[in-house]
């Protein structure tokens, strides 16, 4: 199912590859890295030809197997390109009534994401402030080597420090991490059943042909319009530059983004949210979701792609969970196979998500399992503490904690990073109060914060 990546074409599969091959296309000169990071969102340079063409794909619905729905039905820019509805699983397929199986992900702040690798494990927030972890963040399209100098300086430091480190998984797309790149990742949606659901890729370029041929010899030349693989393999880069040009994808427009420029005052309960969020006795949420502007100015993007099993609750609501025998063990499938999907420590593993916008999304954690950000952050703290409150009970009344994952996983489940490190009738590290505050801290992550106003304009 994996898209052959003509590597004649995209020498390097990374922003920088992307970035060259743009401007063989004839890519619109983009405004200097450094004016955009203070000044923030200041508008949009013009798409590149390519970048167009990536937009017309985005909200095509004839690309899908039933004509209906388009990449923006499921990622809609209206909310920052997660869905607008509360559903925990989104329907897709030829007649819309495929449900997925996993809680649709914003497409905003992607860009950075590297490679799917087993790594050394991010010495958290430290690490972070020493090194320019988020790199490329959306403006530094201009200055494409520096992209992708970023990840891996912040390897060699992270490297210096961690004497101790642990190999983990990191980077990759989607919540298993199967694919490494946004252009990659492209044609996956088009095929799968519950989805777009185009049969096959023949059936996309079949479409692609009809649609965009003449755009794509046009750009390209007839021998790629001519050729599935490549005209398959070009779609992706489209779709990609698309996600990468367009500044809404990556705008680093909230109030946090203006309190790290200095430009913005937190109030007193945001204050105390952010407090608790970084406290690795309280939150501890920054150890993963990093929230320091890094060394060299660049903004943080409140993930460090490393992937942990957290033992989130089933959810019921996903049709996939009524067969008692499914899994979603995320590496380890059912969507991924690979050497990695085989491996015991990887089984129930997920990609740790950006905070950004997480106040406008309606569903959270892979499963969807979670409506409030009050609930994931009690999850948090009580998980151990409390499981009763947590998971359900069987007919006998015992807890079945950590009922989203077979038994002989249940070992990989992170019980060492604090707040999940309690154990039964310990205090939870956080109170309702002091939940809320983080609660209300995690609310300034969303872009679009208009100071005259002192809150956050309708995204645009
Ligand atoms: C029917 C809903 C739906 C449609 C339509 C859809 N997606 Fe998605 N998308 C999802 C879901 C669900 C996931 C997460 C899947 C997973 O992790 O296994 C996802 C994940 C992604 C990711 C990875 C994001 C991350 O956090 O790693 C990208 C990039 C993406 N989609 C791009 C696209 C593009 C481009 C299109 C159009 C060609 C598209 N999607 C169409 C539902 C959809
Ligand atoms: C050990 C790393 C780690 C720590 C510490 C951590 N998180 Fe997470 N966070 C994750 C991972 C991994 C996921 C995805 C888990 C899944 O879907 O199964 C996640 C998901 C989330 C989500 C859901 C986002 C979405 O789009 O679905 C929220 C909200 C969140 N975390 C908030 C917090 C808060 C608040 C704290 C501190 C109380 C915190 N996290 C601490 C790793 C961590």
């Amino acid at each position: 199912m994996r898209v052959q990546i003509n590597h004649r074409l995209l020498p390097l599969i990374t922003l920088a590859g992307l970035s060259l091959a743009g401007a063989a296309v004839g890519m619109a000169s983009e405004p200097a890295a450094n004016a955009t990071m203070t000044d923030g969102y200041d508008g949009q340079a013009p798409l590149s030809a390519v970048a167009q063409l990536g937009k017309k794909l985005f909200f095509d619905p004839s690309l899908s197997g039933g004509g209906q729905i388009s990449c923006a039905t499921c990622h809609d820019p209206a909310n920052h390109y997660a869905p607008a509805n509360g559903l925990a699983v989104q329907l897709g397929g030829l007649h819309l009534d495929q449900p997925g199986i996993r809680a649709v992900p914003s497409l905003a702040y992607k860009m950075s994401t590297p490679s799917f690798s087993i790594g050394e494990e991010s010495a958290g927030d430290e690490a972070a402030e020493a090194s320019p972890m988020t790199e490329a963040s959306g403006v530094a399209l201009a200055n494409a080597p520096a992209a992708i100098a970023g990840p891996l300086t912040a390897q060699a430091v992270v490297k210096a420090d961690a004497a101790a480190a642990n190999l983990v998984p990191q980077g990759g797309m989607f919540w298993d991490g199967r694919v490494d790149s946004l252009e990659e990742q492209a044609l996956q949606p088009m095929i799968s059943p519950f989805e777009m659901a185009c049969a096959d890729a023949a059936t996309v370029y079949a479409k692609l042909k009809k649609g965009y041929g003449k755009e794509i010899s046009a750009l390209f030349g007839d021998n790629i319009a001519n050729d599935q693989d490549m005209m398959i393999s070009e779609i992706g880069f489209a779709l990609a530059r698309y996600q990468i040009e367009e500044r809404s994808f990556h705008p680093y427009t909230s109030k946090y983004d203006d309190y790290l420029r200095g430009k913005a005052i937190l109030t007193d309960a945001e204050a105390r949210g952010l407090k608790l969020f970084d406290d690795p006795n309280k939150g501890n949420c920054a150890s993963c979701h990093l929230d320091k502007m890094t060394g060299d100015g660049q903004m943080p993007n409140f993930t460090d792609f490393e992937f942990e099993a957290l033992g989130a609750p089933r959810n019921p609501a996903i049709p996939a969970n009524a067969d008692a025998h499914y899994y979603d063990t995320g590496i380890c499938g059912p969507l991924r196979n690979d050497t990695y999907s085989t491996q015991q420590q990887n089984c129930g593993l997920f990609k740790t998500p950006t905070l950004r916008n997480v106040a406008t999304r309606h569903v959270f954690f892979h499963n969807g399992v979670y409506r409030t950000l009050e609930d994931v952050t009690r999850f948090y703290v009580k998980r151990d503490t409390n499981p009763e409150e947590i998971y359900p009970k069987d007919a006998s009344g015992k807890v079945l904690k950590y009922d989203d994952l077979p038994s002989q996983y249940q070992a990989n489940i992170d019980v060492i990073d604090a707040p999940m490190n309690r154990k039964l009738g310990d205090a939870p590290a956080l109170n309702d109060a002091e939940i809320a505050d983080i609660v209300t801290f995690l609310k300034t992550l969303t872009d679009g914060y208009d100071p005259a106003k002192d809150g956050v304009k309708a995204a645009k």
